[in-house]
């Protein structure tokens, strides 16, 4: 192949290693093949030892800055500005060669040297087609280099919405919230919670994925709790459309970052719109002067979020406190799985049990056979204890390597059944 033909594709290394001739354009393919290449030392000497017009270096010089600038459109899926960089570069050192093919061999090539998929020969370029297979291909790829990478999550959600792809778009967010963790903002919540809205409901795993059981729904098992205990201070984590928080007659908190709108609650509650962790760093002294009686914990589906909702819930507690947690039986494993895929979301809260029961043998742990999703009861807290939160990194390193339980928490063994232990508990005043 002659140089020129490297050159217009832009096969760097090829064109500066071809013998040197004797034709000033070729001296300016060259000097711009040693910028692209980042040898700048070398493009230096050809400079100051006056072998090349000044005029010819200037416009290599242009050349190489509007290639640089197609490739980077290239990779934010910006084709038709690539084209128009490409082609004013060749315009710029060889303004007879500007084709439409000429043009496109550029294109073909730096999509190449991209690692970008090629375009279909012949086919028309189509932007929203091109948008979704370029720029999802390339930031699939650069999420498995850097899967703790909070802006390629964000820019995965982005793109996804705007795709109109609302349950991958969930998906993403809520990676982003697995990474950052009490520290993601509000601003991604209302984010999450936009693509939920356009979502609708969730789509559906097979209907096996689905399988809900329990002997007793857990708003009436809530219900129950507060009759019997008739608690005087009622706080909750993840309020969502409000079925459990109403259920609270006495002074009751709620907390969660994306509430549904207009909740019909009464006097007696108080809704905080934010993550229960800023609740916890910046609100919880104020509200809960007094130590809660009942808590429900049904906030964020991981189970880091739901160990740092108990060791945060039980520094406010007192020994009398009870605190419900949600979630605790998944369905079917795929209810578990940490990216949600299915309507029925337990995620991992079911390790909260298996990681209690290791480390915190001094607390009364039920789990009860409610529906959809089971509830565990815990009781005799102690405010005192920090074992949880002085071991934090390590109980979750431990824990998150825990797959061995799942099929037990999934059938339900050693559950207790609601009604049961309703009669049994004697929480009545
Ligand atoms: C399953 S819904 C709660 C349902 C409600 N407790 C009921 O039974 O009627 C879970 C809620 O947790 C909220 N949530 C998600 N992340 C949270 C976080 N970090 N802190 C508090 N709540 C969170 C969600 O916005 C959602 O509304």
């Amino acid at each position: 192949m002659t140089i020129d033909a490297e050159w217009l594709a832009g096969r760097w290394e090829a064109v500066s290693s071809s013998p040197v001739q004797q034709s000033s354009a070729n001296d300016g393919q060259r000097f711009q093949a040693l910028l692209q290449q980042g040898r700048f030392e070398e493009a230096r000497e050809i400079i100051t030892s006056g072998s090349m017009e000044p005029t010819v270096a200037a416009k290599a010089l242009s050349a190489a800055v509007h290639t640089s600038l197609g490739r980077i459109a290239l990779l934010n899926n910006r084709e038709s500005q690539a084209q128009s960089h490409f082609q004013t570069s060749i315009e710029t050192l060889a303004p007879a060669w500007v084709t439409d093919n000429t043009v496109d061999m550029r294109v073909q090539e730096q999509l190449r040297q991209l690692d970008l998929p090629p375009r279909v020969p012949g086919t028309p370029y189509e932007e929203s087609q091109r948008r979704e297979w370029v720029g999802e291909a390339w930031l699939e790829a650069a999420r498995g280099t850097f899967p703790k990478s909070t802006e390629i999550l964000i820019a995965l959600a982005e793109g996804s919405f705007l795709r109109k792809n609302y349950d991958e778009a969930i998906r993403h967010w809520q990676q982003l919230s697995a990474v950052m963790q009490g520290a993601m903002p509000q601003e991604f919540y209302n984010r999450l919670d936009k693509a939920y809205q356009a979502q609708g409901s969730f789509p559906s795993g097979t209907p096996d994925e689905e399988q809900l059981r329990g002997s007793m729904d857990k708003h009436k098992f809530l219900e129950a709790m507060h009759r019997d205990l008739d608690p005087d201070l009622y706080l909750e984590i993840g309020v969502q459309s409000g079925v459990s928080f109403r259920l609270a007659r006495c002074q009751a908190i709620g907390v969660d970052p994306m509430p549904y709108p207009s909740l019909g609650l009464s006097k007696n509650h108080t809704l905080l719109q934010m993550t229960s962790d800023t609740f916890f760093d910046e609100e919880a002294e104020v509200w809960l002067v007094n130590s809660p009686d009942l808590v429900f914990i049904d906030g964020m589906h991981l189970f880091e979020f739901a160990l740092r909702d108990f060791i945060n819930v039980e520094k406010f507690s007192s020994k009398n406190t009870i605190v419900i947690m949600d979630d605790i039986f998944p369905g079917h494993p795929a209810q578990a799985e940490r990216d949600r895929r299915t309507r029925a979301w337990t995620g991992d809260v079911w390790r909260l049990a298996h990681a209690l029961r290791e480390f915190r043998p001094d607390l009364q742990l039920d789990t009860l056979d409610v529906s959809p999703t089971g509830l565990l009861v815990i009781r005799n807290l102690d405010p005192d204890n920090v074992l949880l939160s002085q071991r934090y990194e390590t109980i979750v390193e431990a824990t998150l390597k825990t797959d061995l339980d799942l099929e037990r928490y999934v059938e339900r063994s050693n559950s207790i059944d609601p009604h049961k232990w309703l009669s049994e508990s004697r929480l009545k005043m």
